[in-house]
C-alpha cells in the first residue's frame, strides 16, 4: 500500500466538518443551490472589509524588483512591526515588538509551528472539549496527542477537571475563546484561574505547561463581550491567530502567532517557530496577503450581520424547544441534539436538506454545530427543518 497507515487512519475519521461540506456540494447538484441549508462550514460568506480589495488593487500596481520574492521566514519586518503595535494595543503590554511575531500560513499554520516548536514525541495537550477536531491532526502531526478535558456547566473551563488530567507528558493547554463550537468566550477571572492553575504547577512540579490561545474569532464578539489577553495570566503563553474570520479570508492563508514577551526563553521560542514554519513546508507566509493585512488590523468584517443572524436562529430554535447556550461571539451555534445519538439527528436534518455538524465531530456527543455563513433568507427558509425534524425525533413542541 502506498499510503501509510496513518494517512489511512485520518482519512477515515477524517473531519466531520469536511465530509459535511462535500455533501452540500453533492446535495446542492441535485437539489440547487437556495434548496440546501449548509450551515456545516465555518466558511464566512461576508465580504472583506472595503480596505482588503483597494489594498489588493494598490499592491497591483507595484512592480519593484523583489516584491515576491522569498523573505525571513518569520515574515516581512514591516508586516511584524504593524502587528507588534497592534497587539501591544489589544494585550496591554508595551514589551511586544516584532521580534515575537512569526506570519503564518493561516492559525492553521501557526498552530502547526507552535507544536513543532514544542513537544516530544508522547507529549499530551490538553484541551477543553467541544473542541476544534483539526487539533488532532495538527497534534499528530508532531508526534503529540490531544487529551480532550470535559468542561463545566455552559461549555465553561473546568479548573479542577484541567488539574485532574495533567500528568508528566503534558506540555499545553490549547483554549479557543471566543470557542469554536460554542460561542462561548472566557472571562478575565476564567482566564486568571486558568494562570493560576498553571503557576500552581509549575511551582509543585517544576512543569512549565505552555498555554497556546487560538483567537481566530477575537473579533467577533457580541455587545460589549471583551475577550481577555492570555499573556497577563500565564507567561509561559502564546497566541495563534488568523484573518480567515474577521476579514474573511479564509482562502488566503494568512495568519501569525505572537509570544508572549514574559515567554521563559521567548527568544529561542521565536527563532525554533520560524524555522519550523521554513520546515514544514510553509516557508513563508504569503508575501502579498502578509502587506494587506498589516495594513488592516482595526478592520473586521460587520459582526452585527453574525449577532443578528445567531439571535434569530437561536431564539427561533428555542421557541421550538431546543436548547441552546447563548453564544458570546463566533458564528456558530451548538445546540443540543434532541437525539442522544447526535449522528442519528444529523441525519434525521439532512433528509431536510440542513446540513449541520455532529457534536461528536468536536469531541462532545449529544450537540450539533451550526455555523451561521448563510444569509437571512435561508435561515429563515430552514426553520420549518428545524421544527419537522425536532418533531420527528420524538419531541413535539
Ligand atoms: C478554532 C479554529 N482554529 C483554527 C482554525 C484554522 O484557521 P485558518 O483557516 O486561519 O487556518 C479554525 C478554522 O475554522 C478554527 O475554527
Amino acid at each position: 500500500m502506498t499510503v501509510s497507515e496513518m494517512m489511512l487512519e485520518a482519512v477515515k475519521s477524517g473531519s466531520m466538518v469536511r465530509k459535511m461540506f462535500e455533501e452540500g456540494r453533492r446535495l446542492k447538484a441535485i437539489h440547487g443551490i437556495s434548496n440546501v441549508f449548509d450551515y456545516s462550514l465555518g466558511n464566512p460568506d461576508l465580504s472583506p472589509p472595503k480596505g482588503f480589495a483597494e489594498g489588493l488593487r494598490e499592491a497591483g500596481q507595484r512592480t519593484e524588483r523583489g516584491l515576491h520574492g522569498y523573505m525571513p521566514n518569520a515574515g516581512l519586518p514591516e508586516a511584524r512591526d504593524k502587528l507588534a503595535g497592534h497587539l501591544r494595543g489589544i494585550h496591554g503590554l508595551g514589551e511586544i515588538g516584532p521580534e515575537m511575531v512569526v506570519m503564518t500560513v493561516g492559525a492553521a499554520g501557526a498552530l502547526n509551528v507552535v507544536l513543532k516548536t514544542i513537544v516530544e514525541k508522547g507529549d499530551e495537550i490538553l484541551v477543553p472539549a467541544p473542541y476544534f477536531m483539526e487539533y488532532g491532526f495538527y497534534a499528530a502531526n508532531h508526534g503529540a496527542k490531544v487529551v480532550p478535558v470535559e468542561t463545566a456547566e455552559g461549555f465553561r473551563p473546568d479548573p479542577g477537571r484541567l488539574a485532574a488530567a495533567m500528568t508528566g507528558r503534558t506540555k499545553a493547554l490549547l483554549i479557543c475563546s471566543p470557542n469554536n463550537p460554542t460561542g462561548v468566550v472566557y472571562s478575565k477571572d476564567e482566564i486568571a484561574e486558568i494562570g493560576t492553575l498553571l503557576g500552581e504547577r509549575r511551582r509543585k512540579t517544576g512543569q512549565d505547561i505552555v498555554l497556546i490561545a487560538d483567537e481566530p474569532y477575537r473579533k467577533i464578539v457580541f455587545g460589549d463581550v471583551e475577550v481577555p489577553s492570555v499573556f497577563g495570566a500565564h507567561d509561559n503563553s502564546v497566541v495563534v491567530t488568523s484573518f480567515s474570520k474577521d476579514l474573511s479570508l479564509g482562502g488566503e492563508r494568512i495568519g501569525y502567532l505572537c509570544a508572549s514577551p514574559r515567554m521563559p526563553g521567548v527568544g529561542k521560542f521565536v527563532e525554533a517557530a520560524t524555522l519550523a514554519n521554513r520546515i514544514l513546508g510553509y516557508v513563508n507566509a504569503p508575501a502579498l496577503m502578509q502587506r494587506l493585512v498589516a495594513g488592516l488590523t482595526e478592520d473586521c468584517v460587520d459582526v452585527r450581520v453574525y449577532r443578528e443572524r445567531s439571535r434569530m436562529l437561536r431564539e427561533a430554535l428555542v421557541g421550538m424547544g431546543y436548547r441552546v447556550v447563548e453564544p458570546e461571539g463566533t458564528f456558530y451555534l451548538f445546540p443540543e441534539s434532541p437525539l442522544a445519538d447526535d449522528l442519528a439527528f444529523v441525519e434525521i436534518l439532512r433528509k431536510r436538506l440542513i446540513l449541520a455538524v455532529p457534536g461528536t465531530g468536536f469531541g462532545t456527543k449529544g450537540f450539533f454545530r451550526l455555523s451561521l455563513c448563510l444569509d437571512e433568507d435561508m435561515i429563515g427558509r430552514s426553520l420549518g427543518g428545524f421544527a419537522k425534524a425536532l418533531e420527528e425525533s420524538g419531541h413535539i413542541g
